[in-house]
């Protein structure tokens, strides 16, 4: 499964629920309650996970734009099933081109998920120079951040997860990549531009049961490590064979730390 495929997406989404911040999802919703609609730009939206996840719950009338490069995802998001007071625009931008046209027209809120550790530290300012510009809150989901855990733990988990967080650096398409640091880059930005923060954690929990997920995400991490070539290839492989060996045999779990933010506009005196 690549980065973006649909397949991975669908895989990833039940956990993304799951994992989602009640405090921080609650600030978000308690800024827009009492409104009878709401204007939402979902920036790099996949096939649609944030807005399955937080419509529901959103004032009746919304007008969802829905801003990815991949058209493909672009396609699955648009045929997203919704009641007939919301409204969805799927729109084909790339955000490192066209953030400000994304960001254009009637908005009240800014979303994304699973994208702030892909971005520069640039990029992130890009981002919020402009939510202030235009006095938008932004409510960011599902930000990795470096803390990964195994149970049972193993001699070479640190040394992978070590190799996984340097590789999270590297250029995604936006530059050099925030990574893990995606939050606290965002936090101190947030509070340059007069924004309050409210932020908590969204790690992924995973169970003995979980074996595709584990087996994904493990695969992934094994790959980051290889492709870094800081670590013996053999220790790279030895370890993804005896952590598929455990999810084989039921007899793994592991967390994958994640945070989520809402930060707001604070008032002007
Ligand atoms: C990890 S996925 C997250 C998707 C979705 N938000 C979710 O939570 O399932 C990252 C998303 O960023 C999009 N993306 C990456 N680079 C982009 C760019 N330059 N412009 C617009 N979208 C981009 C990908 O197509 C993908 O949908």
């Amino acid at each position: 499964m690549s980065g973006f495929s649909i397949e991975w997406l669908t895989l990833r989404e039940p956990y993304d629920l799951a994992a989602r911040n009640a405090t921080v999802l609650d600030a978000m919703l308690a800024a827009f309650s009492g409104q009878a609609s709401i204007a939402v730009v979902d920036l790099a939206c996949g096939t649609g996970s944030t807005f399955r996840a937080i419509s529901k719950r959103l004032p009746a009338r919304q007008n969802w734009r829905l801003v990815d490069n991949d058209l493909g995802l672009l396609a699955s998001a648009s045929a997203l099933g919704r009641p007939p007071e919301v409204t969805v625009a799927a729109k084909a931008v790339d955000l490192v081109r066209d953030l400000e046209l994304a960001l254009d027209g009637p908005v009240d809120l800014i979303t994304t998920s699973a994208l702030l550790d892909l971005v520069s530290e640039e990029w992130l300012e890009r981002l919020m120079v402009e939510a202030a510009a235009r006095r938008l809150p932004v409510y960011a989901a599902l930000s990795y951040d470096g803390r990964v855990s195994f149970d049972p733990a193993g001699p070479f988990d640190a040394d992978i997860v070590a190799a996984v967080n340097r590789h999270q650096h590297g250029n995604k398409g936006f530059g050099p990549a925030l990574g893990p640091d995606a939050v606290a880059a965002a936090k101190l930005i947030a509070k340059r531009v007069g924004y309050s923060f409210v932020e908590g954690s969204s790690d992924w929990a995973f169970g003995t049961n979980d074996a595709p997920i584990q087996r994904e995400v493990l695969r992934g991490f094994a790959d980051a490590a290889a492709e870094l070539r800081d670590l013996p290839s053999a220790h790279v492989t030895g370890w993804l064979a005896q952590r598929l060996d455990l999810i084989a045999a039921g007899a793994s779990s592991m967390r994958v730390g994640h945070l989520d933010f809402f930060a707001m506009p604070m008032p002007i005196r």
